[in-house]
């Protein structure tokens, strides 16, 4: 028989429907994670290392990165390919787990975690924006936003309703019924973002978001990453363009898997 944690994906893979763990109900519920929540930073890595074995070879992507990020941050990640960008930012999105050192979000240690609480940690605490997009083709804008609703068991009116909310958010509610090639690079990047958003997480995660957009284009997603961050969402960018860089408040610069550099740009705007 099958789980009745496992729905399928119209024709597709099984899909893992979010439980409740104790993990899980404490990241939740901010009053189960004790006192001074509000000041302990969202992000806190702490002499995080990790090494790709690969037999004969072993690669060590992290080699020891301390990083603290606040509540309503934005943060961006620089670093020429190859230094350990996409590696920090599984770690950071729960994708993976450090060979060494700690990594908690929201105070509590990921590393503790099993893979079950790990994917329900990222479903419910974690936006992902990619560089393309990646929006299920001819399927429209609203539906490719109720997605992560319908995964996580919602259904019906409320669904459309906040899939509408977080399309409207990101000035698309006049494009709910376009598909993917109907709309333009910067249209369908929004989408994406309405789709990191829709499950209401506090961590939003984009790796090169602006990296296949224009410079109108740039402007309009980076404008809505900065509305994030005074609605309290911690986003942290990686991005190759100076210019995006400078529109974060700290910008911080890998190299062979060590930050070499932390720079604030501009003090975080008032919460
Ligand atoms: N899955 C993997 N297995 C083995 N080595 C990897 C893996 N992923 C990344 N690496 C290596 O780790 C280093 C950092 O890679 P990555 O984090 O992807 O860098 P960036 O995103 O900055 O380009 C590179 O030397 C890369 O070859
Ligand atoms: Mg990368």
């Amino acid at each position: 028989m099958r789980s009745p944690l496992r729905r399928r994906r119209p024709g597709g893979a099984p899909v893992r429907v979010p439980r409740e763990t104790p993990a899980v109900r404490r990241l939740a519920r901010p009053e189960l994670r004790g006192e001074h929540a509000s000041k302990r930073p969202v992000l806190d890595v702490q002499s995080v290392t990790k090494v790709y074995d690969l037999g004969q070879i072993r690669v060590r992507a992290l080699r020891g990165v301390s990083l603290q990020v606040a509540r309503g941050e934005m943060v961006a990640i620089m670093g020429s390919s190859g230094s350990g960008k996409s590696t920090l930012m599984n770690i950071l999105g729960c994708l993976d787990v450090p060979t060494g050192g700690r990594y908690l979000l929201d105070g509590v240690d990921v590393g503790g975690m099993d893979a079950d609480d790990l994917a329900d940690l990222r479903n419910r605490r974690i936006g992902f924006v990619f560089q393309s997009f990646n929006l299920v083709p001819r399927t429209s804008a609203l539906v490719n936003v109720e997605l992560p609703l319908a995964y996580a068991g919602l259904r019906g009116a409320p669904r459309r309703q906040r899939a509408e909310r977080a399309l409207r958010s990101v000035g698309m509610g006049n494009r709910m019924a376009h598909q993917p090639s109907e709309l333009s690079g910067g249209q369908q990047q929004r989408v994406a973002v309405a789709r990191a958003l829709v499950t209401d997480p506090s961590l939003i995660l984009a790796d090169e978001p602006t990296g296949n957009l224009d410079s109108h284009s740039t402007a309009e997603v980076l404008r809505i990453f900065s509305a994030l961050g005074e609605e309290g969402r911690t986003v942290v960018l990686i991005t190759h363009e100076p210019d995006v860089a400078e529109q974060a408040e700290r910008v911080i610069r890998l190299s062979d898997g060590e930050i070499v550099e932390q720079r604030r740009v501009r003090e975080p705007e008032p919460a």
